[in-house]
């Protein structure tokens, strides 16, 4: 049996362009997929009647993000990555090998993560085989769309003797032992995703027995590339060649590849993603912290390379993706306009960097959709009903619509930038409603 939905729906189906479609009702068949669309006036019966001041947006889709880090949000960030990552981040992810731990904290993070709109999310688990099938369970059942990785990380050089897979061997075993438990979850919501870490942290012949499981599994790939100054660097030192060719030649630029970051890819690391179908998962808040320079996301757009956004939770601070909207558009400013103001302004940043508020949704959704190759991030016939309902008249809100005042721009633009969970009323995932205040 099919369920209708009577909805005013805000969305961006390309670039700079905002879609509204005034008081629609929409019909989802068993399977969660959208039948039909069609325009019927306010006042029309419908299964499920949103309020006149509610908005629906398309779910959103977090294309990078560290489930074990859950439990450090917020804590530091002052650090650089390397020293982040051993003194903060491999500790507590060891912890989370613990299926105590891990029973405590998955559930805590996908609730959070739906309560703020998250309707697909990339995780990164953790190198336990165990953990990460729980975290697939957890996803399966709570009803979040997700891709869902065991962390594969070997290398002396690039990780603790306490948190590392024994060898490339025992590596790749897990690995492809996750993808099997994942996939016997039967979950039609829930996939496995071949996660290296990053090069620093994978010997050559783990992130070559990577590629090959790719190639022999068809799943999906992510990892972090050229993220920071360091991280760069490494890559042509260790390899003579930069980050995204090493990883080619590994096998792992793929279809629908997700490398987190990318800050410092070059103009032929760019053709080669493009080239690929393989993108960047765009962390802006994370950027700031880590990656020692703005992504140039309009740049990348522009080069034809697929782009998402992500939290990289706990990289960034935030866990919703409607603020990493207003974070791509603000670090976008501040690459255009550059930051030094004893620059003359024309010498100062890169012009033609500057973003808009629809480009970041549209990445948040569609971008990040196509990114990953799922049939989401937009409310149209043939795709999924992933979808989020905004209050935009809630007492106490600062997200406010005033007539006379407000259009659907300025109306779009305050819901991407003013919302949060508690303006959230309703979520659904493939039709199923699994979150919000209402
Ligand atoms: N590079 C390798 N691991 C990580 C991580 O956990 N977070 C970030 N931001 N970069 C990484
Ligand atoms: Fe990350």
């Amino acid at each position: 049996m099919s369920i209708t939905y009577l909805a005013t729906i805000m969305q961006t189906p390309r670039r700079h362009h905002l879609e509204v479609l005034r008081n629609v009702r929409i019909e989802v068949d068993d399977g969660g997929a959208m039948v039909s669309i069609e325009p019927v006036g306010a006042g029309a019966h419908a299964d499920v009647v949103l309020s006149p001041t509610t908005v629906l947006l398309p779910g959103l889709v977090d294309t990078h993000i560290h489930a074990p880090q859950w439990p450090q949000l917020g804590t530091g960030l002052d650090l650089p990555l390397e020293t982040w990552l051993f003194e903060h981040t491999f500790p507590l992810e060891s912890k989370l090998t613990d299926p105590g731990f891990a029973a405590e904290v998955w559930p805590d993070l996908v609730a959070t993560l739906l309560a703020h709109g998250t309707t697909t999310a990339v995780y990164y688990a953790t190198i336990s085989v165990e953990t990460t099938t729980m975290l697939a369970e957890t996803c399966a059942t709570t009803g979040q769309r997700a891709l869902v990785g065991r962390v594969a990380m070997d290398h002396p050089d690039g990780t603790p003797t306490w948190y590392r897979d024994h060898d490339a061997q025992a590596g790749l075993a897990a690995s492809a032992e996750s993808i099997e438990q994942i996939r016997a979850l039967g979950s039609a919501l829930v996939e496995p995703i071949i996660t290296p870490r990053f090069a620093p942290a994978c010997t050559d012949e783990l992130l070559r027995g990577l590629g090959d499981l790719a190639a022999s599994t068809g799943v999906r790939v992510q990892t972090h590339c050229s993220e920071s100054d360091w991280e760069h660097g490494y890559a042509f030192e260790r390899f003579a060649m930069s980050d995204t060719e090493a990883l080619d030649g590994f096998g792992l630029i793929r279809d629908h590849t997700v490398l987190a970051h990318g800050d410092h890819l070059g103009d032929d690391d760019l053709s080669t993603l493009a080239a690929s179908g393989a993108g960047v998962a765009h962390c802006p808040l994370s950027n700031a912290y880590f990656a020692n320079a703005v992504f140039p996301a309009r740049r990348a757009l522009e080069a034809g390379v697929r782009v998402g956004l992500g939290t990289d939770v706990a990289g960034g601070a935030q866990p919703g993706l409607l603020t990493q909207c207003a974070d791509a558009v603000t670090m976008s400013r501040l690459l255009d306009d550059g930051v030094d103001a004893r620059l003359a302004a024309d010498e100062r940043g890169v012009a033609g960097s500057r973003i808009s508020i629809t480009d970041a949704f549209w990445m948040a959704t569609v971008g990040g959709a196509d990114l990953l190759g799922l049939p989401v991030g937009l409310l149209e016939v043939g795709r999924q009903f992933d979808a989020v309902a905004v209050d935009t008249a809630r007492p106490g809100s600062p997200l406010r619509v005033w007539d006379g005042v407000d259009d659907d721009d300025r109306t779009f633009e305050k819901v991407v930038r003013l919302a949060t969970p508690a303006d959230i009323t309703d979520v659904w995932v493939s039709g199923r409603r699994v979150a919000g205040t209402a």
